[in-house]
């Protein structure tokens, strides 16, 4: 497996992050994370980067209304000034427009099943309370390559949980995030490993039985 530098962009408390240092601590991830960009500036997973000594910045999404591509702009700035293999989105709620050389190397992680509720408006837990009003009886997580549309590029890894009846959307949020925290490692393994080959909208996952 490659060394891989990663680079991450978040908007919240930073839980998707907070995992990915716990793997990579533990060694199960040959990793680094090399800088971490967020949406506003009272986001706990900036601290939680600062914490672990890794260099933060911030572009304020709200200082962009109606500038989606200003946004992306300023973001790809700041993130120019590191090297890095892979971009990872953890809770990263802003639609971005990745460069072409950012093809096939930056990751989402979305907490359904593609693409059942997903897209604009379908983050966080409005995602578990429109799955558990649809009545589904199951739901679950989702690695995928970003390309510029919301949570739509190639899936990578899909992780399921059954709905429960007695589920609330926070039960079934915790028992999703548990998927979550097996998904993105197990993808950026995969891509550190060399293993993921893109065919249009497949990944083939090289190397399976
Ligand atoms: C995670 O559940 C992630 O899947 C979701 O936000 C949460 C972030 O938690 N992402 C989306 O909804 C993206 N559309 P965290 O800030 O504690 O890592």
């Amino acid at each position: 497996m490659k060394h891989l530098r990663l680079a991450v962009l978040l908007s919240g408390s930073g839980r998707t992050l907070e995992n990915l240092f716990t793997e990579i601590q533990a060694g199960s991830l040959d990793a680094e994370v090399v800088v971490v960009g967020g949406s506003r500036a009272d986001a706990y997973g900036l601290e939680r980067a600062r914490n672990h000594g890794v260099p933060t910045f911030v572009v304020e999404s709200r200082a962009f209304k109606n500038n989606a591509a200003g946004f992306s702009r300023a973001i790809f700035e700041q993130l120019g000034r590191y090297e890095y293999d892979l971009l990872l989105l953890a809770g990263f709620m802003c639609l971005i427009t990745i460069p072409p050389e950012l093809e096939g190397r930056a990751m989402n992680i979305h907490p359904a099943l593609i693409p059942s509720f997903c897209g604009k408006g379908y983050y966080g837990h409005y995602v578990h309370e429109a799955v558990l009003r649809y009545g589904c009886k199951v739901s679950g997580c989702t690695v995928h390559f970003v390309d510029n549309v919301y949570d739509h590029g190639p899936i990578i890894v899909q992780k399921a949980v059954a709905v429960e009846d007695v589920d609330t959307a926070d039960s079934l949020a915790a028992r999703v995030f548990e998927k979550e925290l097996e998904a993105y490692p197990e993808a950026v393994r995969l891509f550190g490993e060399g293993r993921l080959r893109i065919e249009g909208r497949r990944v083939k996952v090289l190397g399976q039985p």
